[in-house]
């Protein structure tokens, strides 16, 4: 498919309107991205067409209900090439696959003393759960720096591995830097030391085409809100061997066939993982977004995001008053940057905002990075496949005439 940007535009009822009496420029799809049209009429027909509970009933409601949820697992699958869609647990999002990955099977697996390795990168949804692990059970929390560009070198995390290391848990791109990790070769050297890999996929697979059977890691999490799908939706995919040694980490119906005084049968994977009545309307919009997207292709709004970040690597790296945070070679278009003496982070978002340009100002979810850069908070300009070139000169518009307040 050629990629008509105007047309892809057109597809989300929300970038035609204004903001404080301006067209909209949305930079803040690292938070969450807008939503087409299709999935908009796709919750509408399942909760006014549709809906019924899922798994339970025998009834037409439920048989429709239950088909277009349990689709969503073999269009998570094509989505990220995995062979077998039952390796596919649909959840509510990455916080919940992270945390299922911790309680389910790190706590099963692990004694204190053992090492999970994490970059310095990670979202707090990827260091919190972990935490839980230190405080709780003594498990030891190894750390992995970025280098002066901004990038985690798989050597490093490789190196990082003794005896003890249980698990490696990497973001797949940072939220805060735009760095893309090179996961694939982090999977085969832990591999080769018998050491399970979690990648954190909520960035990347927004924004590349992301493909298991080649990365090769045990657990790959994604969150369906970030990928134009509703919010409370997203997948982890989580490997045969992992699966193995996990156990359920929330009881309720639809993960047990049977439940006595004495005793419960469990159901299998995926819906052993699957306790109570999930996001039903939520996944089913979740598959139509991934559909949506494939439909453009992941290769396509790759490329058209490479355009995107170049431009705007070159904008915003001509400002001289203006610090960009990290330089990787491999990017995506996420760009957080701080004014050297001029506007906090806070006053320069409320400025874009009073020009209809909306990014985030804060510290991303991501507090060891910041201790890392030495800051408390940044902006963050992240863009998505429907942004233009246009919008980067907006954006530019907008950071001179802060600066000109402030600087
Ligand atoms: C890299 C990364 N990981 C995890 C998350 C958490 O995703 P969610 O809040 O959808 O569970 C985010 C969200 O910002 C993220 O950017």
């Amino acid at each position: 498919m050629v990629f008509d940007i105007n047309s892809i535009r057109s597809d989300f009822p929300i970038l035609s309107r204004h903001v404080n009496g301006k067209p909209l420029v949305y930079l803040d799809n690292g938070a969450s991205s807008q939503k087409p049209q299709v999935v908009i009429d796709a919750i509408k027909k399942a909760y006014s067409q549709e809906y019924a509970n899922v798994h339970r009933g025998l009834h037409f409601l439920s048989n429709l209900a239950t088909e277009k949820y349990e689709s969503v697992r073999f269009i998570v699958a094509r989505f990220l090439n995995v062979d077998d869609e039952s390796d596919i647990i649909l959840n509510s999002g990455t916080t919940e696959g992270i945390n299922m990955v911790a309680y389910g099977w790190a706590m099963n697996v692990m004694e204190p003393g053992d090492e999970i390795i994490l970059s310095v990168m990670e979202h707090h949804a990827n260091i919190v759960p972990w935490h839980f692990l230190r405080e709780r059970y003594g498990i030891v929390l190894k750390w992995v720096d970025v280098d002066e560009n901004g990038v985690i070198e798989p050597e490093a995390m490789l190196d990082a591995i003794t005896p003890r290391t249980k698990l490696i848990a990497v973001t797949h791109m940072s939220n805060v830097l735009g760095s893309v990790v090179d996961v694939k070769s982090i999977c085969v050297g832990a591999s080769a030391k018998g050491v399970p890999v979690l990648v954190d996929g909520s960035q990347g697979a927004v924004h590349m085409a992301v493909d298991i059977a080649d990365i090769g890691c045990d657990f790959y999490a994604i969150t369906g809100h970030k990928l134009c799908g509703p919010s409370g939706s997203g997948a982890i995919y989580v490997s045969k061997k992992r699966q193995s040694e996990m156990r359920p980490f929330i009881g309720g119906g639809d993960m047990i066939r049977e439940v006595h005084k004495d005793q419960v049968i469990y159901n299998d994977v995926p819906h052993l993982f699957e306790a109570g009545t999930p996001g039903i309307v939520q996944t089913i919009g979740f598959g139509v977004a991934l559909e949506y997207m494939m439909g453009i292709g992941m290769e396509q709004i790759a490329a058209h995001e490479k355009v995107i970040t170049e431009y705007a690597s070159t904008q915003l790296g001509g400002l001289n008053w203006l610090k960009l945070q990290g330089a990787a070679l491999d990017r995506g278009a996420i760009f957080s940057f701080t004014m050297d003496g001029g506007a906090h982070a806070h006053d320069i978002s409320t400025i874009l905002d009073k020009k209809g340009i909306a990014v985030r100002a804060g510290q991303h979810c991501a507090g060891p990075l910041m201790d890392h850069l030495g800051i408390n908070a940044s902006c963050r300009a992240s863009f998505a496949f429907y942004n233009t070139v246009e919008e980067v000169d907006a954006l530019m518009d907008g950071l001179r005439f802060a600066n000109e307040l402030f600087g």
